[in-house]
């Protein structure tokens, strides 16, 4: 939520901010804004995406060797030019950017207000901004330490960005809750949200942590904690490549994604399973075996798309390993004084590593004890980081707003675990393990015969993109994929999509069927196979539209539907990692033919850092 870039170092500040922010848009995109510091501090700012803010600098001086860079998924105050950031201080000294939310800022903005400060935005961040310039001008002290000052008065989550006229080689950059990374160049630094916009110019990098201080110059880089004392900054090598984050010939960073599956589905399985030799190797599982095969109840904490992979781990962990499941919403576990256990296992789901309320939820279970195990794609992200034990998905960087392949790396990586604790607690035979590995490891081929030829599934998004309201229903481990189809549906093309049971749309989702309504049926080969060729069924007598994904070779339900999108045959607990594959293409093409930017999609963020 929010991308912030900075600069400091030999080099024109302006294009590596920009580039930088195109590469943070999936973070949020209504407004955007630079910051650069020479002689002068200039700022730039402008109403929608970061093209935007770049047509309408063109021909303005844009010459400094520090400056700052914002691109903004709007909190306090509307999108629009004014509360774009970065924001200037009273005296015009001063410029910031921030990701996060200052939640006491109304306190603090009356009490400036009552000493004559007049705010030009409706941002939180113009009252910490200027919150640290009364505090400097009244205590006679630096902007960094009033920085600190400040920042132990406030309430709410942050990564800032500050920069000072007098001072115009230096950023100085603080963060609790809101993710920060500092690149190490020579003579130069490099700050973003993410590596993103680093990789290209070093691959040696600093993750602040939670209530550190950056001081950062061309030449230096000084981590202090809130409390004024030198930390040693811990430097990580980026294991990333800049084509990871490029879009590939592909039209869309949503498309390549989606393209990108059968290889990124390998790379989670690659070192790890080994189907000949019957064994699954996961240190993060093998190190922690005892805790895990004697939980007393796994609790899956996860947002979103996220959310949807920990509603199949329920199956998939019920099933095979005989253990009790809930899965909770990150939003609503956090606050409801959940009952954790001794012997409770938290598994933490999460694309970014950075979603503020799986954070604050996981910290909470923390400390009552739990213990938690991380399934997160980012690399060395938050979440990756507080977890006690871990299992990346090893999907690379997704860049596309709406969730693609990290959520069939969370499915893969939540299968191995499943698979290697029901199989060492004795809940699934032999056979059946050694079934399990087999088929899990002939998943990305499967998923590379689905995406030859995706002409047909073009074809029913076109024949569909006008309806209003789509229902997706499935059974078993195919109701969460439904729930998953739906999601993207309402995500990139705007349509009311709800996902449902099957079963269960006898109890009011079927009043809505009407010859106008597409219902997508995920009804693939599996035990309840017969029971959704009767919900079909019923659909068709009231005339509803049915649009199918099918398992090839099957006769009867296309017999029955008007549209069919087939998948290879799986075990049905393998099987939405295929059957989701259509979905997402479904809804990319329906987005598409919409004239919609699919990348982009309105009012959403990929990392949603703030509650
Ligand atoms: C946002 C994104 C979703 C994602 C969810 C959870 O809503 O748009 O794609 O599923 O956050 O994010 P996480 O990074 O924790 O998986």
């Amino acid at each position: 939520m929010c991308g912030i870039v900075g600069y400091t170092g030999p080099r024109e500040a302006y294009p590596i901010i920009l580039k930088g922010l195109k590469r943070l848009e999936y973070r949020g995109y209504d407004s955007s804004g630079v910051a650069l510091l020479n002689a002068d501090l200039k700022v730039y700012k402008k109403k929608g995406k970061v093209a935007e803010l770049e047509e309408s600098v063109v021909g303005k001086d844009v010459h400094a060797f520090t400056g700052i860079g914002h691109t903004r998924w709007a909190t306090h105050g509307e999108p629009s030019d004014r509360n774009a950031h970065p924001h200037r201080s009273k005296s015009g000294n001063l410029a910031m950017i921030h990701n996060g939310i200052i939640e006491n800022y109304a306190s603090i903005k009356q009490d400036l207000q009552k000493k004559g400060y007049e705010f030009k935005s409706d941002t939180d961040t113009e009252v910490l901004l200027n919150f640290i310039e009364d505090i400097k001008e009244n205590n006679n002290c630096t902007t960094e330490q009033a920085l600190r000052i400040a920042l132990k008065r406030v309430v709410g989550a942050y990564c800032v960005l500050l920069i000072d006229k007098d001072d115009p080689e230096t950023i100085i950059a603080a963060r609790k809750g809101s993710p920060l990374v500092i690149g190490i160049g020579k003579g130069e630094h490099f700050l973003a949200s993410d590596a993103s916009p680093i990789i290209e110019y070093t691959k040696e990098v600093v993750y602040v942590n939670d209530y550190e201080i950056a001081i950062v110059k061309p030449d230096e880089l000084i981590l202090k904690n809130l409390g004024n004392e030198k930390q040693t900054p811990f430097i990580q090598k980026l294991d990333m490549e800049l084509a990871a984050i490029e879009k590939g010939g592909y039209d869309h960073f949503m498309l390549k994604e989606i393209f990108d599956q059968p290889g990124s589905i390998f790379d989670c399985l690659r070192g790890r399973l080994n189907a000949d030799a019957g064994t699954i190797t996961m240190s993060g599982v093998e190190n922690h075996l005892p805790s895990l095969i004697n939980a007393q109840r796994i609790v899956m904490v996860a947002c979103g798309t996220s959310w949807h992979a920990g509603l199949l781990a329920e199956y998939l962990f019920e099933d095979i390993c005989r253990i009790p499941v809930e899965v909770e919403y990150a939003s609503e576990f956090r606050y409801r004084n959940p009952v954790i256990n001794k012997g409770d296992v938290i598994i933490a789901i999460s694309q970014s590593g950075e979603t503020a309320d799986t954070l604050v939820a996981l910290e909470n279970a923390k400390e009552k004890g739990a213990f938690i195990f991380g399934v997160v794609n980012a690399v060395g992200s938050s979440i990756a980081r507080m977890s006690n034990a871990g299992a990346y998905t090893h999907a690379g960087p997704e860049i596309g707003v709406a969730s693609t392949k990290a959520f069939t790396g969370q499915l893969a990586v939540l299968a191995m675990m499943a698979f290697k604790i029901g199989y060492a607690k004795g809940t699934i035979d032999e056979k059946r393990y050694q079934h399990l590995l087999t088929e899990l490891w002939n998943i990305p081929d499967k998923v590379a015969q689905i995406l030859e030829d995706t002409s047909n599934i073009q074809a029913i998004a076109e024949k569909y993109k006008d309806a209003a309201d789509f229902l997706y229903l499935g059974r078993g481990y195919n109701f969460p994929v439904a729930l998953e189809g739906a999601l993207k549906l309402k995500e990139i093309s705007y349509i009311h999509a709800e996902g449902y049971p099957a079963a269960e749309m006898k109890h009011g989702p079927i009043a809505l069927v009407d010859e106008n309504l597409p219902v997508v049926f995920v009804a693939t080969k599996d035990k309840y196979y017969e029971k959704i060729v009767s919900n079909v069924q019923e659909i068709k007598a009231r005339k509803g539209k049915v649009i199918a994904v099918a398992t090839e070779g099957d006769t009867v339900i296309p017999g029955m539907a008007d549209d069919v999108m087939y998948v290879p045959d799986a075990d049905e607990a393998l099987a939405p990692l295929l059957s989701v594959i259509p979905l997402q293409l479904l809804s990319y093409y329906i987005g598409i033919a919409k004239g919609l930017d699919v990348d982009k999609p309105r009012n959403l963020a990929k990392s949603v850092t703030v509650e």
